[in-house]
């Protein structure tokens, strides 16, 4: 067995475990970080696009958004298209300025692990039977196997970052913990495809078909989605299906949504939940490992490093000082912003999606919505700062 001693223990290379990494590295505190799945793999999965300005701002400030900032496109404003029609929310001219870049999370992933190998900063890929143990003691422990060894890494605290399937929130006793959730009847079927965004803006489409979202990862990347069941079985959508069933969601007259090779497709479900508090003993959950959002709105990811920026205060904090406060509000700090970001995806999934049960009087609501957002300076204002991030909750 192999012992080592670290101050944080880091479950998980998504972008949670990899930007606390980094955040805690430039403060000169120490971590090793425990992936279960390879790098390739981690590099390769495609997930989310939209990153709001005081996320991009907090990984500028971290020396860690340099192509982000070279290559991510900036957006000011996003469409909703809704009986044949697209309506422009004008988001920086509604939210203070602020804005949103799109760089794919598989960018920022691979960014991130280059900036932790490069400061030859521990990062372990393909550790197997991760388990985390003694977590209401001051020296809770990860164990896992790794390149044929047994190892035990020591550490002051540990940070569960390892996403909603992980095994840190169910580390935690049974009881301990509150969970809110909610399942939707539908899901999203995804596509990358090596094809010019059609549209400068993304374009999220109400259609009686089912939701449909046009966006896009890079001047020569589309990324679209359409709503799905949630076990929808891939097998049933070759391509030409799902061209087919774009054009009819997305279509407006006089314009046509250009096509390409599928490089990626898959389906995600969608559910909303909550754990709290996001703290147990020394052991701390950041990002989906204690909440998830259903996609439409695109909080995730923005969720998970919001989360990561307060723990990392918060431990530079405690090992600098020895206070304890930082980490005792963590849980509270976060969950505002999580239930704002909870609330907000929620409701713009409602408003935007078919529900098989749906009646006539959920259609009319979801068209006043619409309509109301697209017209009233008040209704869109709210949609636009909930869109680009608060910058206070
Ligand atoms: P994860 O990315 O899930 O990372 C967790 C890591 O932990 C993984 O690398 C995993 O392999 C590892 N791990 C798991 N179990 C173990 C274990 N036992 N031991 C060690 N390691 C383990 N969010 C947005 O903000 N904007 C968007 O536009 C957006 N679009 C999305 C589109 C889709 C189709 C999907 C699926 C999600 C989208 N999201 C979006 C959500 C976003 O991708 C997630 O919220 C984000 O990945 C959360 O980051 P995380 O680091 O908390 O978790
Ligand atoms: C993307 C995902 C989202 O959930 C969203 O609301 C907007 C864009 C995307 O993957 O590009």
């Amino acid at each position: 067995m192999n012992r080592t001693r670290t101050q944080v223990g880091i479950v998980g290379a998504g972008p949670a475990g990899l930007t606390l990494a980094h955040l805690l590295h430039r403060d000169g505190i120490d971590s090793v970080v425990v992936e279960d799945k390879s790098r390739e793999y981690v590099e390769a999965r495609v997930r989310a696009g939209v990153i709001e300005q005081g996320i991009v701002d907090l990984l500028t400030e971290a020396g860690a958004g340099e192509r982000l900032v070279r290559e991510g496109l900036v957006h000011h404003g996003i469409e909703l298209q809704f009986d044949g029609e697209r309506h422009r929310i004008p988001l920086s001219e509604l939210a203070g300025g602020r804005a949103i870049v799109i760089y794919g999370q598989t960018e920022l992933v691979k960014d991130l692990i280059r900036l932790r190998l490069d400061a030859g900063q521990p990062l372990h890929f393909e550790a197997a039977d991760v388990s985390v143990h003694d977590l209401e003691t001051e020296r809770p422990l990860v164990r896992y196997r790794y390149e044929g060894s047994d190892e035990e890494l020591d550490c002051d605290v540990i940070a569960g970052c390892d996403g909603f399937h992980g095994i840190c929130r169910p580390s935690i006793p049974a009881g301990v913990l509150s969970e809110f959730s909610r399942e939707y009847p539908f899901g999203w079927l995804g596509i990358l495809a090596a094809v010019a965004p059609s549209n400068d803006e993304l374009v999220y489409a109400h259609h009686e078909r089912g939701f449909a979202l046009l966006s896009l990862r890079s001047r020569e990347r589309s990324r679209l989605y359409l709503q799905c069941r949630p076990d929808e079985d891939l097998a049933k959508w070759p391509d030409d299906r799902i061209w087919e069933e774009l054009q009819t969601r997305l279509g407006i007259p006089g314009w046509r949504l250009a096509e390409g090779a599928i490089l990626e497709k898959g389906v995600t479900g969608m559910r909303s939940y909550v754990c709290e508090p996001m703290r147990y003993g020394h052991l701390f959950l950041t990002g989906d490992a204690a909440h998830i959002v259903p996609p439409t709105g695109a909080k995730g990811l923005n969720l998970a490093l919001h989360d990561v920026e307060v723990l990392a205060d918060a431990l530079v904090e405690w090992f600098r000082s020895g206070t304890t406060i930082g980490l005792d509000q963590y849980s509270d700090t976060c969950l505002r912003r999580v239930w704002r970001a909870e609330h907000f995806s929620w409701w713009m999934t409602r408003m935007l999606h078919r529900a098989d049960d749906e009646d006539s009087f959920d259609l009319k609501l979801q068209l006043s919505q619409l309509r109301y957002v697209t017209t009233s300076h008040a209704a869109a204002t709210s949609l636009a700062e909930n869109y680009v991030g608060l910058e206070t909750v």
